[in-house]
């Protein structure tokens, strides 16, 4: 059953709202949690389908995974990859991740291949060369990838680009490696620190986590651990564009404005104000936008996860605003559907050009990606009229209680259930 959302807009979003534990943080520190046989309390995780879907792989591998208020437990005394596991790893990409873990911890990891998805094709060659590096041995066969080991050892890994996913899953395999691992031009999102802190509170030692060499003294024993997840990043980026776009006033809680610079520095730079609090953020929208030029970066650049929503504030915005993507190949399917709604965008290269309207009609659209329908969201939020959204299962992999939190903003958001929505 897929459920849609009709938002009826022109309301300002107004109030405070709590942000989430990090979904991307999450994901990468719950794979960690398998690196040893004692159990860990993880806290702060958010309630979401991809977050379901890494806990059913866990499981799935033979840990006893407990629940229970934003508050997981993971015990995995040995790891037995079951029967399903391959086909709960091809719904998510994410859960290549889980290929540094069963390496170190077993000697061996098999796993499919991660397919292409809707921002563009992302392979995991890097992935796969950094753990070679470490003496895996690498074989693809039939579109499932087999890494094996009698025994990883450090060694310097230079990323030709900084993966995210890659330098997590190498600083996995490496705490259990002997011998030290330099990773250079590793990613040097916050993610990536918060999972180097999880993996030294186990015993590890990871150090440089943040900037872009990273190193990892590996072969240190690792045992269970307690550990809160930081709050999420592109959450609260999200509700901040939301406010800006509704012509708003939104207190933002339980956020880390430092994780948050450039996007800050771009809606400053639009208009808006922005006041930083301890673990908070105030943002008020200004009567006019100043039309912006993005390029996402990896951190701390413009994050690429944000680049929609800021499409969606510019389509209002007065001017001509320019949006380049360097990160993702095609991350402007959602463009499609802010035309639909009136939006005036046009490709250029490896950038869009929107020169902003007035205003923005309701329309039927549909989610092609996760952002794109943070986007979508926002458009209709900042939109005279009722909207309907197909597709939210997207927003379900990535946004906790989304309606809740807008709705308690003074949105109009409706879940409707595809039957429902039919009659
Ligand atoms: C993570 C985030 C995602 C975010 C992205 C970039 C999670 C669960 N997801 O995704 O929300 O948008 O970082 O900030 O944390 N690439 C290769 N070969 C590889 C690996 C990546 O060519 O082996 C390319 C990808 O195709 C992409 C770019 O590198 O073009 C960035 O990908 P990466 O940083 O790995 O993103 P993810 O870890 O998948």
């Amino acid at each position: 059953m897929e459920d849609r959302y009709f938002i009826e807009g022109g309301s300002s979003l107004n109030g405070t709202v709590a942000i989430s534990g990090s979904k991307n943080a999450s994901l990468p520190i719950l794979v960690a949690s398998l690196l040893t046989p004692d159990r860990s309390v993880i806290s702060g995780v958010p309630y979401l389908s991809d977050i379901g879907n890494m806990i059913k792989m866990l499981t799935e591998l033979g840990a006893q995974v407990g629940c229970q208020d934003h508050q997981v437990t993971v015990h995995a005394r040995d790891l037995q990859p079951g029967d399903q596991l391959c086909l709960l790893a091809k719904t998510m990409r994410a859960s290549f991740l889980l290929m540094g873990a069963l390496l170190a911890r077993n000697g061996r990891g098999c796993l499919p291949l991660p397919g292409g998805c809707a921002i563009g094709a992302r392979p995991v060659n890097l992935h796969l060369k950094g753990l070679a590096r470490l003496g895996a041995e690498i074989s693809i066969e039939k579109g499932l990838v087999t890494a094996s080991a009698k025994r990883l050892r450090g060694s310097e890994v230079c990323l030709d680009f900084p993966s995210v996913g890659a330098t997590e899953n190498i600083m996995m395999a490496a705490t259990c490696a002997q011998g030290v691992t330099t990773l250079v031009n590793a990613a040097a999102e916050p993610e990536i620190a918060d999972l180097a802190l999880f993996l030294n509170k186990m015993g590890a030692r990871v150090t440089g986590a943040g900037t872009p060499v990273v190193q990892i003294d590996g072969g240190h024993p690792l045992h269970g651990v307690v550990h809160t997840v930081i709050p999420d990043r592109i959450e609260a980026g999200t509700f901040m564009v939301a406010a800006a776009a509704t012509r708003g006033q939104v207190r933002l809680k339980q956020v880390i404005p430092e994780h948050l610079r450039a996007v800050i520095a771009k809606l400053r730079e639009a208009g808006a104000e922005v006041e930083e609090g301890t673990g908070e953020l105030f943002v008020w929208a200004p009567r006019e936008f100043v039309p912006l030029t993005i390029e996402t970066a990896p951190h701390p650049g413009f994050p690429t996860d944000m680049q929609p929503q800021f499409a969606a504030l510019m389509a209002t915005s007065g001017g001509t605003s320019r949006i380049a993507e360097t990160v993702f190949e095609s991350r402007f399917l959602y463009t499609q559907e802010l035309c639909r709604m009136g939006a005036c965008i046009e490709y250029s290269g490896d950038s869009i050009i929107i020169r902003g309207i007035k205003a923005l009609s309701p329309a039927r659209v549909k989610i092609t990606d996760l952002r794109a329908g943070a986007a979508l969201a926002i458009a209709a939020l900042s939109t005279w009229g009722e909207t309907e959204i197909d597709g939210i299962y997207h927003l379900d992999r990535g946004y906790e209680e989304l309606e809740d939190k807008l709705n308690g903003l003074g949105a109009r958001v409706r879940r409707v259930e595809e039957q429902a929505a039919n009659l």
